[in-house]
């Protein structure tokens, strides 16, 4: 069953009736200011950091679900009648609901007793404010009187704070309103240069600021007291809990059509022009209205609109698609790209099911980011890496996340995931391969951000490199340390204590449990390592590196190898994990994704075979499980992963992230078949039709869809933020359709299923368009490219040289 369709032609999905299984989402902002909104407006807004300057507020895990948002209220001030054309928190039974779900803009519509409401939330680019264009048609044959309500609650920025502190917060908001707008003060009479501001494009005729003036003693949002009555009360909040509300009245001749607009901004002064007069406690408000005058005006707000969309539609150019699937189309060109941007931008930090105070930006989950969007906006990901690096130890290690306000690193997680070093090598490759910008390597980057430590990017790769090889365990497989890409085997921390974080208790000394994940992982960023390194003139270190690879790949088949798969681990007692031995998880997803596409086993048919016992093992029809058979207890020795009840999250649920590693395996052993169809499985436009069972959005991943031993197998939890949006993007573009980055030109190496004529590709790389044609003459892998007209050899095509703008490419397949 669905609850919408996709809009391809206006990228949009558009969802035809409010209750949605869960609430179905979307970001507003891509780049400082930055909102999260659901189908029923719900969802709240912050400036760079969901922990540390949120502007509203937001209740999770409330009930209904979705509760608090940017909420309109509209009411018929003859019959008294109101109601939310969002749907919520009124829902009330709408005519024509639709949300349409854009590329950085949400439109909810709606229509009631014969009154059209269309809202346009988004952030215009390069501006800390979000817009709300509402237009208002009256569809009766005589005039409406209506009353307009918008609503927000602020939040007192330090979102946990906010949460926990009641005994002091209740005390300290504080508001000023000066011509309709209302702003947001609280804590700025003392140590924070910043505010919020709430304005409307027409006469205000009244406003509240306290909330329970607003709603009223023993009543929520649904039945706001002031709306009910039809007159707001002009109150202003002294501590307790600051909102923004207007009032504006709209007389509406029939078949009349109005426009208002709202504006939600944050604002920074600077430290000695805080107050004006100089010497009061009265915010300036200089420098923050002329913004404030421009997006009032409905031609700025249009213009705003259009250059947003022509933002998307150019970064979406970068790479398109035409296949013979149309969900493989629509996610690349579409929906898997935009997911990729928030990814980027909220690491795991806001959506939904993140918070937005539990965690900053990760530094493995950062990095894999970059896989997915590099190529989208290459100057922030440079800053990224380099932001990235600078939270990196002096010993190669790294904190495992920082704060993205003050990209310090986070000491209450720490460090010693022992994978971590390795992914800055894999996203610094990438975004070598991407730009051709050797320079990033010459960066002086400090370590720990301690000013004076500063090296060269370049070193903090190679350290990242030696930390594995200063960590190896008794079989020479890489220590594991607190975890490595799956943050729930915690082979060292043995926590038999109730509430104990199993990703920062470590009771063992960490000397023996090894990961054969790490292993690979060090294979592929080694190979990588000594490629950049051979490019830099470093030949022997080069060399260098790539013994040490081959060492590591010899290991892993001596002692990572279980006959018919790739171990997992071993743990603290030097016992394996994944293995024929154990009585439960005897084979694991990460090393045979992650070894194949690492190169691992490639010659010698190990990853062809570990391959086949995925596909009869951990493949369903809802995706790949993470490990088979289900931990059915808690394991001391395992910790998290044996913590979660069988079939859900990292036991044995099918985690999305890692599917694609199992893909590009697929490709690398040739098999074009099945990595399209593991791409399939879980490619969420193609589950549109079991929305119902799927539950969460169709035009974006989620991180987990229960595994076949969970009662609701099928059923996926924790959309948006997930590794999986890069890695399947990765996996798709670069692997099946095997448009590859490469550091000397564009390879192409498609590996698509067998039935498939062909495809089409426009793809922007280094300034260049390439317009490729892949065409199928046999059933192989085997391309033969023509640039120009021109047979060229080998698959990589070579940035022109006499200055072309555009080369076409044709390729056979044999
Ligand atoms: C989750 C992991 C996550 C970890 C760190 C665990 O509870 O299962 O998926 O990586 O927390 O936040
Ligand atoms: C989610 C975390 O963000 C990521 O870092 C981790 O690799 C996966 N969970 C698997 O545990």
């Amino acid at each position: 069953m669905k609850f919408g369709y996709f809009d391809d032609e206006k990228l949009e999905y558009v969802i035809t009736r409010p209750d949605t299984p869960l609430p179905w989402i979307n970001y507003l902002g891509c780049q400082a200011y930055f909102g999260i909104i659901s189908n029923t407006a719900g969802g709240y807004s912050f400036y760079r950091d969901a922990r540390l300057r949120r502007i509203t507020r937001y209740r999770y895990n409330n009930v209904p679900h979705d509760f608090g948002g940017r909420y309109i209220y509209l009411r018929d001030d003859e019959s008294g009648e109101f109601w939310s054309p969002s749907w919520q928190p009124t829902r009330h039974d709408l005519e024509d609901y639709t949300c349409r779900h854009g590329m950085g803009y949400t439109l909810i519509g709606s229509r009631y007793k014969r009154i059209a409401a269309h809202t346009n939330y988004f952030v215009p680019m390069d501006e800390n404010l979000e817009i709300w264009q509402l237009t208002l048609t009256n569809h009766r044959s005589e005039r409406a009187s209506l009353s307009v309500f918008s609503t927000v609650e602020f939040c007192l920025w330090d979102a946990q704070d906010d949460a926990t502190n009641f005994q002091r917060n209740f005390s300290i908001g504080q508001v000023e309103i000066e011509d309709g707008v209302i702003y947001h003060k609280t804590e700025y009479r003392e140590r924070r240069d910043h505010f919020a501001y709430f304005a409307c494009s027409d006469k205000v005729d009244a406003f509240d600021t306290q909330r329970e003036a607003l709603v009223g003693p023993y009543r929520s949002w649904d039945k706001p007291r002031a709306v009910e009555r039809g007159r707001l009360t002009n109150s202003i909040a002294h501590g307790w809990a600051p909102i923004g509300a207007h009032q504006v009245k709209a007389e509406l001749a029939p078949g009349e059509t109005r426009q208002i607009i709202f504006v939600l901004g944050y604002h920074e002064n600077s430290r000695d022009q805080k107050f004006d007069p100089p010497d009061s406690q009265i915010v300036n408000k200089r420098t923050v209205k002329p913004i404030i005058a421009k997006y009032l005006d409905s031609g700025n707000v249009d213009a705003a609109f259009q250059s947003l969309h022509r933002y998307w539609k150019g970064l979406l150019g970068i790479l398109q698609v035409d296949t013979p699937d149309v969900h493989t189309n629509r996610m690349v060109n579409i929906w898997n790209a935009y997911q990729c941007m928030a990814t980027f931008n909220m690491s795991r930090s806001a959506s939904f099911y993140e918070s937005g105070i539990g965690r900053g930006l990760g530094f493995r989950d950062s990095n894999q980011d970059l896989l997915g969007f590099v190529q989208m906006v290459p100057a922030r990901a440079r800053e990224r890496i380099l932001d990235l690096a600078a939270t990196q130890l002096p010993t190669g290690g790294a904190y495992h996340q920082y704060q993205p306000l003050t990209k310090r690193g986070n000491n209450d997680v720490g460090s010693n995931f022992n994978d971590d070093p390795h992914w800055l090598i894999v996203g610094v490759a990438a975004y070598l391969k991407e730009t051709g910008d050797w320079s990033i390597l010459d960066e002086p980057v400090p370590y720990d951000n301690q000013p004076g430590s500063e090296q060269s990017l370049f070193e903090h790769l190679q350290r990242s490199f030696q930390y594995t090889l200063d960590r190896l365990g008794p079989h020479g497989l890489p220590l594991i340390g607190r975890a490595d890409w799956n943050d729930c085997l915690n082979l060292n921390c043995f926590s038999d204590t109730p509430g104990q974080s199993f990703q920062t208790t470590t009771n063992k000394d960490g000397e023996v449990a090894e990961s054969v994940f790490i292993a690979g992982l060090f294979v592929l960023a080694g190979r990588e390592l000594a490629d950049i390194a051979e490019r830099r003139g470093l030949a022997a270190e080069a060399k260098s590196y790539l013994t040490e690879v081959a060492k590591m790949e010899d290991t892993i088949r001596q002692h990572g190898w279980d006959g018919e798969w790739f171990l997992r681990a071993y743990d603290d007692f030097g016992r394996k994990v994944g293995s024929k031995e154990c009585s439960e998880g005897k084979i694991f997803i990460e090393t045979q994704g992650f070894c194949g596409l690492a190169g691992v086993g490639l010659d010698d048919g190990m990853a062809a075979k570990s391959l086949e016992s995925v596909s009869q093992y951990l493949a369903t029809p809802h995706g790949i499980i993470l490990q088979q058979p289900a931990y059915s207890r808690y394991y001391l020795e395992l910790g998290e992963i044996s913590s979660y009840p069988p079939g859900y999250k990292e036991n044995a649920g099918i985690f999305c992230h890692n599917n694609p590693w199992v893909m590009i395996a697929e490709t690398r052993v040739g098999n074009g078949d099945r990595a399209h169809d593991y791409y399939s499985r879980i490619n969420p436009s193609a589950r549109e039709p079991i929305s119902d069972l799927h539950r969460c959005e169709p035009y974006v991943y989620a991180q987990m869809i229960a595994g076949r031993d969970a009662p609701t197998h099928g059923e996926a939890k924790n959309s948006w933020l997930t590794g999986t949006a890069a890695w399947n993007y990765y996996a798709i573009t670069q692997w099946i359709l095997g448009i590859r980055t490469a550091y000397d030109g564009l390879q192409i190496a498609p590996v698509i299923p067998k039935n498939w004529p062909g495809f089409k590709a426009t793809r922007i790389f280094r300034s260049v368009t390439y317009h490729l044609t892949i065409e199928r003459a046999g059933e192989g892998n085997h391309v033969a490219l023509e640039v120009d007209g021109v047979p060229v050899h080998g698959d990589t095509v070579s940035p022109p040289t006499d200055g072309r703008k555009e080369v076409s490419v044709k390729g056979t397949l044999t």
